[in-house]
């Protein structure tokens, strides 16, 4: 039995935390679900949108499995983690997301994405298979940022070579797990020569350890535009937090969209596992929503869990689907609802 925190979130999150906990009920896998509501909707009901008993619960069971939350365009919008520090004296840390304060807290430094075409999902290409890796702890993605005046903004992008070192070793360790033997490195050093210098320096560093690994890197504009013109000639991409969470969004629209691209949150005591799409205000609560991003990150959870046998039912099974089209949601091309998809892929692995 193993006991994971579920955090449903926001928006769609619900329906597709709904999906990915049944399929992996119907995989076999006895799992006790601690459920810990977090987000918008539990700030607005409580005044936290984080409350500590999430923490409790992962502290536990140090595996969560998360909804997207959500946070608002452009408004003021703060979370907090009041804490003791050793000295009996209070500490509070501000966040600008939920997703970010559960990363940094749990120092949940690495977060692995990996795209790939799936036969039966209309794109325009075949043949892409990327893991890309983005450093989750720092850069300009932790919004840091105030008003210098009235009229001027500014943000602190900050990049140190310990987290970017272990963020590199962290890729290749895994790299090596998964047998892949290429990572390419985007930044944009010619300008950002210290913050992103820094970054792609001790990146290659870092990789030149590996002798069966091949480090390259590429300008992150342009590479923005390889991957868009011939993404199957890549293999694994290590970028800084903004760039990654950009460039996965642009590879889940190559394969087929936003439905299709899971993820986790990794560190060394704890792991978060979460779709890269958000809270898809626009078709929540509709049974619109496509549960593969969640259900795909469920995959990786299982692996994670050693459950990696029913990984790979689930993972047939939900091929199967696809490849059928029948019970498919809209933005894949078909007609079904998040249930109906779901029920479908349950029912595969009931059959076998
Ligand atoms: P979004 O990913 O929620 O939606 C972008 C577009 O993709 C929308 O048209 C939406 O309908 C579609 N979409 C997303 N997931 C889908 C799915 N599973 N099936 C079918 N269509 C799907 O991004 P957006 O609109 O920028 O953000 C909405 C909210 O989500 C914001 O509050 C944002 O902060 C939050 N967010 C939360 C994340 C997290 O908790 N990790 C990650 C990204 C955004």
């Amino acid at each position: 039995m193993h006991e994971i925190t579920l955090i449903p979130g926001d928006g769609i999150g619900p329906e597709v935390t709904d999906a990915a906990r049944a399929v992996i009920e119907a995989a076999g896998v006895q799992v006790q679900w601690d459920v810990r509501p977090a987000g918008m909707k539990v700030g607005e009901e409580t005044g936290n949108p984080l409350p500590e008993s999430v923490f409790d619960s992962i502290a536990r069971t140090r595996i969560a499995l998360k909804g997207p939350t959500a946070t608002p365009f452009g408004e003021a919008y703060r979370v907090e983690r009041k804490t003791k520090r050793a000295d009996g004296g209070a500490e509070t840390r501000v966040y600008p997301s939920v997703a970010i304060a559960l990363r940094k807290e749990l120092e949940l430094y690495a977060n692995v994405r990996p795209v790939k075409s799936y036969p039966g999902v209309a794109s325009r290409y075949s043949g892409v298979d990327i893991v890309l890796f983005r450093e989750n702890s720092e850069d300009l993605y932790l919004g840091r940022e105030r008003m210098v005046d009235d009229d001027t903004a500014e943000a602190l992008k900050i990049i140190t070579r310990g987290a970017t070192q272990r963020m590199a070793k962290f890729s290749a360790d895994y790299m090596q797990r998964l047998g892949r033997k290429r990572v390419t490195i985007g930044h944009k050093s010619n300008v950002l020569k210290l913050t992103d210098g820094l970054f792609l320096k001790t990146s290659l560093e870092v990789l030149a350890g590996y002798p069966g690994i091949t480090a390259d890197s590429r300008v992150i504009d342009a590479l923005c535009m390889e991957l868009v013109l011939k993404p199957e000639s890549f293999d694994c991409l290590l970028l800084a937090n903004l760039y990654g969470d950009i460039v996965s969004d642009l590879l889940a629209g190559v394969v087929g969209g936003l439905g299709l691209a899971p993820g986790a949150n990794l560190g060394n005591d704890y792991a978060m596992f979460e779709a890269v799409h958000g809270t898809a205000p626009d078709i929540a609560g509709k049974d619109m929503a496509n549960p593969l991003s969640m259900i795909l990150s469920s995959v990786m959870l299982l692996r994670y869990i050693g459950e990696a046998a029913a990984a790979d039912r689930v993972d047939a099974a939900l091929s199967k689907v696809l490849v059928e089209k029948r019970d498919v949601t809209r933005d894949l091309g078909g007609e079904a609802g998040t249930k109906r998809m779901t029920a479908a892929i349950v029912e595969k692995l009931q059959k076998h």
